[in-house]
């Protein structure tokens, strides 16, 4: 594994830990942590011993705090679009996509390009008391790693334009209120929490569930191709070995072995 210098990894058996590591700036994300997180997630995304990536951030204050405020001083509208651009393709759509399970361990502020990255990854855990927000209108600009479209899918047209213009944050117990996030834990909870919705997830076939992140992402962008990608993943599934062993193991009551 390469060397990174704004976030640390750990990869214990079957799971990658990636925190950001800039808690003295709220773990806002500048150029080097984008860089470094597409790096980590192409890494991963080869390496056949890790089943799963759980997200977080450095500290007890912040997941992460947005893009790094201090990077957007002076740029021009050609610059934002590249910048924006490279977020989803590079960083946002390769979390969203990764054919592994990745859960947000939400330890703290959520805020901008933060939520947005939290909304990339496929389950949200948030610590009791960790706010979410995306204040950008409140800095003259609009979301631009995903929020306004990820927010609108996950909770709704109306809570996500409430959201946006106000650029308001809300707790976690209200986020859960809304879908935004699928469970609220007790700071000292939050991993354990992560870790042991991944051994569950473990259990079960590691190629249906790439194949079931494919299918539902595919509905995201388009719901009728949607359906198409769900019966063409479907069939695929019958070639695998692991629908093999599944279906096996039911009919011989037993345990699957993936
Ligand atoms: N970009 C760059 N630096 C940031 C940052 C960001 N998004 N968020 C926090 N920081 C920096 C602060 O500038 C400060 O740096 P300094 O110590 O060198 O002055 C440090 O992180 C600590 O933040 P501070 O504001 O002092 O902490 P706080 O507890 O008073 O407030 C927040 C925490 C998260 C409410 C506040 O930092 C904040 O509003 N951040 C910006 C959130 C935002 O608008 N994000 C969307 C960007 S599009």
């Amino acid at each position: 594994m390469r060397k990174y210098n704004t976030i640390l990894v750990d990869v214990d058996t079957n799971t990658a830990r990636i925190t950001i590591n800039r808690a003295d700036k709220m773990n806002a994300l500048n150029a080097e942590t984008l860089a470094e997180i597409s790096a980590i997630f192409d890494e991963l995304e080869n390496d056949h011993t890790v089943r799963g990536v759980i997200f977080t951030g450095a500290g007890s204050k912040a997941f992460i705090a947005g893009a790094d405020i201090t990077e957007f001083q002076g740029l021009t509208a050609s610059e934002a679009f590249a910048l924006a651009e490279r977020g989803h393709l590079q960083v946002m759509d390769k979390i969203a996509n990764f054919s592994k399970p990745v859960i947000a361990a939400v330890n703290g502020f959520a805020l901008g390009g933060g939520l947005e990255l939290a909304m990339a990854c496929h389950i949200r855990v948030a610590s009791e008391g960790a706010k979410l927000g995306l204040p950008e209108v409140s800095l003259g600009i609009i979301p631009g790693y995903g929020g306004t479209q990820r927010l609108t899918q996950l909770v709704g047209r109306g809570k996500a334009l409430e959201m946006i213009m106000t650029a308001d944050m809300i707790v976690a117990e209200e986020a859960l209120t809304w879908g935004l996030v699928n469970y609220v834990v007790p700071a000292d909870e939050l991993l354990t929490k992560c870790y042991s919705l991944l051994e569950k997830i473990y259990t079960r076939s590691p190629i249906a569930i790439s194949y079931a992140i494919d299918a539902v992402n595919t509905s995201l962008i388009n719901p009728e191709n949607g359906f198409k990608k769900e019966i063409e993943l479907f069939a695929q599934s019958f070639d695998t070995v692991e629908s093999k062993e599944g279906i096996q193991a039911f009919i011989e009551k037993r345990k699957p072995n993936f």
